[in-house]
């Protein structure tokens, strides 16, 4: 029999992400619908030991979903790797009548969670970071707004390259992952596209390439460079110095994780935040909620966290030729 959930908590964890706040909001009205109670944990499991918690309403939530970050707050809380902390994070949830919990974050976010349902709390992970890193979803909050956010920078930067006729180099966000750097790439048009599941490390093919496109009459050349290879700035002093183009290095940083959700994030977080609420009331735990081949899923924690995600082969070729 499946343990009768009364009680669900939320809380956001690891890096912020556009869409969180209509995750936050679909999990409070969904459960309130269903005739359960909510507690809103804030800055994540940090806030969790703190016993930072609070009885959440419908009305806590009204007003958010069009907001960027995240009104639980967020933390990283290094403390909470240790099993007998997290026993204690455990024990604090029920303390304060807390069954069933929903965790809103990346890979690091669902260890915690593994954690709280290994210490007998019913937990469910929702994927909610910019860098789509996580393998058992097409889709994470947050992407799809800080993709358009990049790109619309991006699309600025080019303007005085163009004018100035000088080499960018712009380094996008998504930690060891290049999703947002490929996704910005083809989207913006980039003449050299740098990921780090696929840098073989070699410049000289990168100068060759501006010298030639100069040759050509291209008058800017646009490098988009992912977080996970960085150095753009010694980089662009390398080229300049090969190509003896004028070469500006640009780092899009933390500007990417902020701003007003798009109409996909808020619209995939609502759906997500009310399947967690709904498979909680069926028992499950351990899980994380995903979008894959045009469904919304849920799989296992660990069975999730073990597959590997790797750049699409097709869309990597595309992105070459274009
Ligand atoms: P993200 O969830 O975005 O991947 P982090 O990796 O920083 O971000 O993880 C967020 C938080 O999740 C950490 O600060 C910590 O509180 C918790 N966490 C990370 N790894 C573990 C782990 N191995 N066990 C338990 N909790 C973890
Ligand atoms: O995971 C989201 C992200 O913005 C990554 O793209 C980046 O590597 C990291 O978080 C930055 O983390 P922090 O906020 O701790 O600097």
């Amino acid at each position: 029999m499946a343990k009768e959930v009364k009680t669900i908590g939320v809380l956001t964890s690891g890096g912020d992400a556009p869409g969180m706040n209509a995750a936050i909001r679909s999990v409070v009205r969904v459960a309130l619908a269903r005739g359960l109670k909510v507690k809103g944990i804030r800055r994540g499991y940090l806030g969790l030991l703190n016993e930072d918690i609070f009885d959440m309403q419908s009305r806590d939530v009204s007003d958010i979903i069009q907001k960027g970050g995240t009104v639980l707050g967020t933390a990283r809380c290094l403390e909470f790797k240790q099993p007998e902390v997290q026993k204690q994070g455990a024990d604090i949830c029920r303390k304060h009548g807390i069954d069933g919990m929903v965790v809103i974050g990346g890979d690091g976010s669902y260890r915690g969670a593994q954690a709280l349902s290994r210490n007998g709390i019913n937990t469910i992970g929702l994927p909610g970071t910019i860098d789509l890193d996580i393998s058992c979803t097409d889709y994470t909050i947050g992407f799809d707004t800080a993709v358009n956010t990049a790109m619309q920078a991006i699309d600025k930067v080019k303007d005085t390259s163009s004018s100035h006729e000088r080499c960018s180099i712009i380094e996008v966000m998504g930690r060891n992952a290049g999703y947002i750097a490929l996704w910005c790439g083809i989207a913006n048009g980039a003449e050299d596209i740098l990921l780090p599941e696929k840098y073989d490390f070699d410049e000289q093919k990168i100068i060759n390439n501006i010298i030639q496109n100069r040759k050509k009459g291209k008058n800017h050349h646009l490098i988009i460079n992912a977080e996970g290879i960085g150095h753009s700035a010694s980089m662009a002093r390398r080229i300049e110095a090969a190509t003896g183009i004028e070469t500006r290095a640009t780092i899009l940083g933390y500007m990417q994780r902020g701003g007003s959700p798009t109409a996909k994030d808020r619209y995939y977080a609502s759906i997500m935040g009310a399947r967690a609420v709904d498979i909680l009331i069926e028992g499950k735990t351990n899980r994380i909620v995903g979008y894959r081949g045009g469904e919304f899923i849920d799989v296992d924690i660990e069975e999730g966290l073990a597959m590997t995600k790797e750049i699409n082969e097709y869309e990597y070729e595309v992105s070459k030729l274009l």
